[in-house]
């Protein structure tokens, strides 16, 4: 295996191996957190991802109309709750922070909203920290510190007090883990070194000795699935999920999660890599593409739901941003638009609501403080 300095592509593939030679072969979800969040060579900490010239986009950077339609939301919300203030306005994994402008810019119609928000950040990754303030120059102005907002590296951190929380493509990112159907119950699927790699390591997919004590975590209607069968599990994404239901229920608030998934809890791989717009091998080139899993937003309603929050959805993507009246801002924004605005605003909307686009694949789950009502975008 040939050392390579850090920062050059290779390098977390070389300390990946170190890792496995050393303490055995890795799960999925250790696989996942090392490529994304290590601190040195993880991919969200290395680069910007988003746009044209990286690996993928997202509503916020598709549409104006997306992060507008979550602010107005959040107004919404922040209304039904009696207008508390202060309010934290959180933003989990906020990317560019398009989204949080788009939704400041909209939230400013809204008669003491902005008096009374505070901003926070919750961002592992530096270069997007960076990214996020130059975007945020001034949006934050009129918030009760009238400064710069603040940032986190967990919801833990983000002080108390009532919330609206706003995640988009953010647990999509989060670890899981995967379970294959064996004889003997349920195995977990592992990154082991392929002894084929000579010079740069390459990594294969094995499987931990059955039973796993994570097979726990199959609902028991797929735990009888057919052998070969592969479930995914995310620890962390019911943890995340958990403390925003737990801080409604204590403090007040509301939260809407927006990302791609699934509802109910299923069987079947989702684990993907994806590098300049296009599917990429998983175990290739670590730290170098985007790896991703679909939500499972039956778990996290539940988990927030434990912790004394009420769920509303998932609705998809298309009908809760019709609710919210996407159709109606596309044509105030088209009567001051020229024609090539126009033509981009029209593609933009309809990349964010066709079924065969985002529309259906993405899923809008709500959660809020029980008996408060459906809030916007969910009423039956
Ligand atoms: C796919 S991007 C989505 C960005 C943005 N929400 C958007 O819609 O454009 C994922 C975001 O989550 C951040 N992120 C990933 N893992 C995280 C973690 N464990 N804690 C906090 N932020 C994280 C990334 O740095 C990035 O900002």
């Amino acid at each position: 295996m040939t050392p390579r300095g850090a920062g050059s592509p290779g390098a977390l593939a070389v300390r990946l191996a170190h890792r496995i030679e050393a303490g055995g072969p890795l799960s999925v979800a250790d696989w996942m957190a090392a490529c994304l969040g290590d601190r040195e060579h993880g991919y969200y900490v290395t680069r910007d991802p988003l746009g044209a010239a990286g690996d993928f986009t997202t509503a916020p950077e598709i549409s104006q109309t997306f992060g507008e339609l979550l602010g107005l939301w959040c107004v919404h919300a922040w209304t039904a709750m009696g207008a508390p203030a202060p309010v934290r306005l959180v933003e989990l994994g906020p990317g560019r922070g398009t989204l949080m402008k788009d939704a400041l810019r909209a939230a400013r119609g809204a008669p003491g909203f902005l008096a009374a928000a505070s901003v926070h950040l919750v961002e592992t990754s530096p270069v997007l920290r960076r990214r996020q303030a130059e975007t945020l120059a001034g949006a934050t102005t009129g918030a009760p510190t009238g400064a710069a907002p603040a940032w986190h590296g967990r919801l833990e951190d983000v002080p108390d007090g009532p919330v609206l929380v706003l995640a988009n493509e953010f647990f999509d990112a989060l670890p899981v883990h995967q379970l294959v159907r064996v004889p003997g119950g349920w195995a977990e699927r592992v990154v082991a070194l392929d002894p084929a790699g000579a010079g740069a390591p390459r990594f294969r997919f094995a499987l931990a000795p059955a039973p796993d004590p994570l097979a726990a975590r199959v609902p028991p209607l797929l735990r009888g699935a057919p052998a070969g069968s592969l479930f995914e599990t995310s620890p962390a994404c019911e943890a995340v999920a958990r403390e925003i239901g737990r801080r409604i229920a204590r403090n007040d608030g509301a939260a809407l999660i927006v990302d791609y998934g699934h509802a109910p809890s299923g069987l079947g791989e989702t684990l993907q890599a994806v590098r300049a717009h296009r599917p990429a091998p998983v175990l290739d080139a670590p730290g170098e593409a985007d790896l991703t899993a679909h939500v499972d937003f039956q778990v996290l309603a539940e988990a927030a739901r434990s912790a004394g929050a009420e769920a509303f959805g998932p609705g998809t993507q298309g009908d809760v941003l019709v609710r919210l009246g996407i159709r109606e801002r596309l044509q105030a924004l088209l009567a001051r638009a020229d024609a090539r605005q126009a033509a981009d605003l029209v593609s933009g909307v309809r990349r964010l609501i066709a079924d065969e686009e985002m529309g259906k694949l993405f899923k809008v789950l709500a959660l809020t403080r029980p008996g408060r009502g459906a809030p916007a975008g969910f009423a039956p």
